[in-house]
């Protein structure tokens, strides 16, 4: 698998990564993940028990994983309790994210702190939302982050405009959550496409912006974890390939 810079001289980082919403259902599933090399590894306290699933997939492991957690709190004490339990999990967290910009200067204090100590590698701050990404693009520029988390697939270009540019100019990494839409653009699979299947034709459309550092697709099955990290070889897609598969996910509905 390739790897990219997750940020201008930032660590090096496997291109398909885990992300464990709702999907990461048992630890071996952790497993799965790291053999096919997709080790760049997403949770939150926001999914349910993903994170305690993940430890215990990590066990005997943690060497071989980015882990990538947030902290999702209005609450300082609560945020301070959120950081206890993933370093304890994880012992170190290799990018720690603000979580939906909740609290985000708080937060970015207390992350600040933890990464002065060598207990956090890179800074990080995600939204999912288009609505948020004017704030998003103000605490880019505050110099305090090394990443961001957006969504970023065929059907949802919002980041194009400006929080992509604007990655590029500062040199921060790109970490993309939502490559298949949260499951919808691969849900019909579109005639007219066969060099790879469609999901990996997905993923290679997210990964051949060079602006993008890592895509984090979601699975509960380990055949298609495995076929994730595929996508994740080069070659990627020639700009008319790219336009072929915008084209063929808007008609995938
Ligand atoms: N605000 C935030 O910070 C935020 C918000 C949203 C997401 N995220 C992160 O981004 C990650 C990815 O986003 P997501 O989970 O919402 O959506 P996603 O990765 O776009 O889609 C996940 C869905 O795709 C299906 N899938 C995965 N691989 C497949 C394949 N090869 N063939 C067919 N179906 C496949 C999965 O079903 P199966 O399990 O049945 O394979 C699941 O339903 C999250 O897990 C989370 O870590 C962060």
């Amino acid at each position: 698998m390739e790897k990219r810079e997750l940020g201008r001289g930032g660590p090096l980082v496997g291109v398909v990564g885990l992300g464990t919403w709702q999907r990461l259902e048992r630890p071996e599933l952790v497993g799965a993940a790291l053999d096919a090399g997709a080790t760049f590894l997403d949770t939150s306290p926001m999914y349910g028990d993903a994170q305690s699933v993940l430890a215990d997939g990590l066990s005997g492991r943690r060497d071989e994983a980015f882990v990538a957690d947030k902290l999702w709190t209005p609450s300082d004490d609560e945020a301070r309790e959120q950081a206890r339990r993933a370093l304890a999990w994880y012992s170190r967290v290799d990018l720690f994210q603000v979580h939906n910009l909740v609290g985000w200067r708080a937060r970015l204090d207390l992350l600040e702190r933890l990464r002065d100590e060598g207990r956090v590698g890179v800074i990080g701050a995600t939204h999912y939302q288009a609505a948020a990404f004017d704030e998003l693009a103000t605490v880019m520029r505050s110099g305090r982050i090394g990443a961001i988390q957006i969504p970023y697939n065929p059907r949802q270009r919002e980041v194009e405009r400006e929080i992509l540019p604007l990655a590029e100019e500062l040199g921060l990494g790109v970490v993309v959550m939502r490559p298949f839409g949260e499951g919808s653009l691969v849900r019909r699979v579109p005639a007219g496409f066969d060099e790879v299947s469609w999901p990996q034709a997905l993923l290679k459309w997210v990964l051949s912006d060079p602006r993008v550092t890592v895509a984090i697709p979601a699975s509960s099955k380990p055949e298609r974890i495995r076929a994730n990290a595929l996508a994740g070889d080069p070659p990627y897609l020639d700009p008319d390939q790219r336009e072929h598969v915008a084209r063929l996910a808007a008609g995938s509905r």
